[in-house]
């Protein structure tokens, strides 16, 4: 077996996978039509579903594409023509859901918060209130991956049924990280991608759907290839994806589901938030403040305001980093700049403090601190 150089992804995903998941990939060809494919796939979607806590109510469509995908066929899905949803933005991907719903002209009332901030659940339930005749859904983001800020899941979802509207999650960067449960937490929809806490290699989006008002949106005709019903209804009658599906993806899907499950969910968000805990410790030993309250923090990203010192230069800590393994990310909110650090994929407590060695070395070696 060819040996595989391991990188620490300390961007938002896609993250560090294992070399295992890597050579799920290497398989013979098959044509995703054959039954054994099918059969597969079918146990991916059931696993999903299993992890999320939906069995019984809620079932899963597979899709082939990064997560907006997965977003946009939600939101063009779900939502009849006559009704809004109520978008809360308080970072990129909250925007960008309002920005899914402008090109497909699909009626939204948007509760803009500055990116960061927390949501107020008294302005929520008052724009609840007063719009309720003409809402259908209210659409959020779970973490928050552009400044690593957790919106209260259950809270919000719980409040969207008190008014009699359905809700939608995009959990891209939370599920499988984090302790997520659609029914004990009243999501109806909840979507997530294959590459970030799940582990496995991009090119699937998921939808976790309440089975009941999946069939709801039957008379919806908005999209084509990204239209829920009929993805879910075609793999559900003939084993097979509607459109081709990205088979070798699916292959590392699975395998990483194998080791999301040996692992235990429970042992992944442990050692997720153990990693967190010795960045943000590090970080503030170091004198680096952070953009987002930590009471807010969603522990899986942190997002640090670069320093203002002249010396700072982030393409150049990047560069120094890269070269020796590790992968950090940029980020700006609005005129503040920042630098993003995730703590999720397989990675470990330890390979967080290797990395603090070499950021120490590296801010030492350029006389920021
Ligand atoms: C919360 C959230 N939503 C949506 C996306 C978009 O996913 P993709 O880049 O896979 O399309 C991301 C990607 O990081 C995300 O973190």
């Amino acid at each position: 077996m060819k040996e595989v150089k391991r990188n620490i992804l300390l961007n938002p995903g896609p993250a560090t996978t294992t070399d295992t998941v890597k050579m799920a990939m290497v398989v013979p060809d098959i044509c995703p039509r054959e039954l054994e494919f099918g059969e597969m796939t079918i146990s991916v979607r059931d696993d999903l579903i299993k992890i999320a806590h939906g069995e019984g109510t809620h079932t899963c469509v597979l899709l082939t594409s990064s997560g907006t995908g997965g977003v946009e066929a939600c939101l063009t899905s779900v939502i009849p023509d006559d009704k809004k949803v109520l978008i809360i933005n308080n970072g990129a991907y909250g925007k960008r859901m309002q920005e899914i719903c402008n090109a497909y002209k699909i009626q939204h009332i948007d509760y803009n918060i500055e990116p960061g901030n927390p949501v107020d659940l008294g302005v929520l339930e008052d724009l609840m209130r007063a719009n309720k005749d003409v809402l259908s859904h209210v659409a959020f983001i779970h973490h928050e991956t552009t400044v690593g800020l957790l919106n209260p899941l259950a809270e919000i979802c719980k409040l969207s049924h008190r008014y009699g509207l359905e809700n939608i999650v995009d959990a891209m960067s939370s599920f499988a990280g984090m302790d997520i449960n659609v029914k004990r937490d009243e999501v109806d929809f909840l979507i997530s991608s294959s590459n970030k806490c799940i582990q496995g290699m991009a090119g699937i989006s998921f939808v976790i759907a309440k089975m009941e008002l999946l069939e709801k949106t039957k008379p919806i005709k908005r999209n084509f290839y990204f239209n829920l019903l009929e993805n879910y209804n075609y793999l559900n009658k003939n084993k097979q994806f509607l459109f081709t599906p990205p088979v070798q993806t699916l292959y590392a899907l699975r395998q990483a589901i194998n080791e999301y499950l040996a692992e235990g969910g429970e042992n992944r968000f442990k050692r997720y938030e153990d990693m967190y805990k010795i960045m943000t410790s590090n970080l503030e030993k170091l004198g680096f403040k952070f953009l987002v309250d930590k009471k807010h923090h969603a522990k899986l990203l942190t997002a640090i305001l670069d320093p203002a010192h002249p010396n700072y230069n982030f393409e150049d800590m990047h560069d120094y980093l890269y070269e020796r393994g590790f992968t950090i990310y940029p980020g700006k909110v609005g005129n503040i700049g920042t630098f993003r650090l995730s703590n999720i994929g397989q990675i470990y407590p330890q390979d967080i403090e290797d990395f603090f060695v070499e950021f120490k070395n590296y801010l030492n070696d350029r006389k920021i601190v």
